[in-house]
């Protein structure tokens, strides 16, 4: 199995170009099922879960065409409404055709994610909000059973909880409802708003209410489209952190300062200089990074798939500081390995305290989930000497290129058997 070999301490100087969104391309690909003409895709970043949708999506009998640069999707053959549990079990976001399905066809049958290293991540707000568009279902042996025989019919839903793909799920299903939906109290990340722009180019009709309600009408007409999927903001956060832990100096490109304006400011609280551009940032990161306590929330609030690379910024912090995770009740699996490469992190229920100046050490690591992989690519690159990162399939679900992307501003990084 391949590892990563990591050689520090690293000072990363030059510049970082960000790939597509994996978060956004994941909705857009399923709601494409919503559609029988040709849709054609690019800046879909090459990743291993984009590769799952969409293994996913011709299980389902999807046409797909990828060459280099652009993915065209074509629905217009017959298309199965059965996602199998070996393609959705690794990628929680295959329960995203649920919807689109459901809108389409009526029918669907989707074997549930089931539970992940960080946290039981259910489904219910998923189901309780589609059984309102008129859906009824039940859960089988693993999977969800769903039908809507009349067809969805738009209904008011007033999500209970804000949930990035419960959101995605309903605005996709409620395109194709007879009538208005209004959904409220929704996700409203960059990923959902770059979705709903994909689905208004479709021929959807859909329209913000207020900053967290939506209204969304049926149609039943949808048109061929061309669509560039937006920039990752969590890549663009990693770098930013991975330049003031190294007190690098980068050139981030290819992505709109205005949407990580949060990780901006407090990266630039901690102590890095930071210019923002029209579509590029530059950062310069300190010898001295101060302490901050940092609350993961939804959009616009601290991501929480960022959480892990924060943390070990603030392992370099004149002082001790404090992370409450707000969204994932067990998203804290890199702390074991942190801390044996010598951080001083412990952990009281959602609350994380961390002490400063931390000098880290090499070592041989385990990659526990996506984000916790890259954190201990971080740890390492702000290490003296050789560590070496186990189980890194999980990097590559996320992460384009990143060895490629890190190798080029200076950092000893390379795949190893
Ligand atoms: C998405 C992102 C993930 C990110 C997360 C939070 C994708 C593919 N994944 O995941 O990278 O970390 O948003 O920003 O975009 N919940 C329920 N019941 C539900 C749904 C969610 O209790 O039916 C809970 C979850 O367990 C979690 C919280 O709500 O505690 C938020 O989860 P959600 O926003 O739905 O995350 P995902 O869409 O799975």
């Amino acid at each position: 199995m391949k590892k990563l070999e990591v050689f520090g301490a690293a000072k990363l100087k030059g510049q970082i170009r960000i790939s597509g969104s994996k978060n956004a391309s994941l909705p857009i690909l399923a709601a494409t099922l919503l559609s029988n003409k040709k849709i054609s895709l690019t800046n879909l970043p090459k990743v291993k879960d984009i590769e799952t949708m969409i293994t996913l999506l011709k299980s389902l009998g999807s046409s797909i065409d990828e060459n280099k640069k652009i993915l065209t999707v074509n629905n217009n053959k017959q298309i199965k409404t059965f996602a199998a549990y070996n393609l959705v079990k690794t990628m929680r976001a295959g329960i995203l055709v649920l919807g689109p399905l459901l809108a389409k066809f009526g029918k669907a049958k989707v074997s549930l994610p089931g539970g992940c290293a960080i946290g039981t991540r259910p489904v219910d707000i998923h189901l309780q909000a589609l059984s309102k568009l008129g859906v009824k279902y039940k859960i089988i042996q693993g999977y969800v059973y769903a039908d809507a025989p009349k067809g969805l019919v738009g209904a008011s839903i007033n999500f209970p909880k804000i949930s990035v793909g419960a959101t995605e799920n309903l605005i996709i299903a409620s395109c194709l409802a007879k009538g208005k939906t209004i959904l409220s109290n929704c996700a409203i990340e960059p990923e959902i708003k770059d979705l709903v722009n994909f689905l208004i180019k479709l021929g959807c009709d859909i329209k913000w209410l207020t900053k967290r309600r939506i209204e969304i009408n049926g149609v039943n007409y949808l048109s061929e489209i061309k669509y560039h999927v937006m920039p990752d903001r969590i890549e663009a956060g990693t770098y930013l952190i991975a330049a003031a832990l190294t007190e690098g100096n980068l050139k981030i490109i290819g992505i709109d300062p205005k949407i990580i304006s949060t990780e901006i400011n407090i990266l630039k609280k901690m102590g890095a200089k930071i210019v923002k551009k029209k579509n590029e940032i530059l950062i310069q990161g300190s010898k001295k990074i101060k302490s901050i306590n940092v609350k993961t929330s939804p959009y616009p609030g601290f991501p929480t798939d960022l959480q892990a690379q924060i943390m070990v910024l603030l392992c370099k912090a004149n002082k001790k500081s404090y992370i409450r995770e707000e969204i994932f009740e067990n998203r804290f699996m890199h702390v074991a390995e942190l801390n044996r490469m010598g951080a001083k992190i412990s952990i009281n229920g959602n609350k994380a305290s961390i002490n400063g100046n931390i000098k880290f050490e090499a070592a041989e690591l385990m990659a526990t989930d996506l984000r916790a992989s890259v954190s201990l690519i971080l740890a390492a690159l702000a290490s003296n000497g050789r560590s070496i990162i186990n189980r890194i399939y999980h990097l590559d679900r996320g992460y384009e290129n990143i060895e490629k992307k890190l190798k080029k501003v200076g950092a000893k990084i390379r795949r190893v058997n």
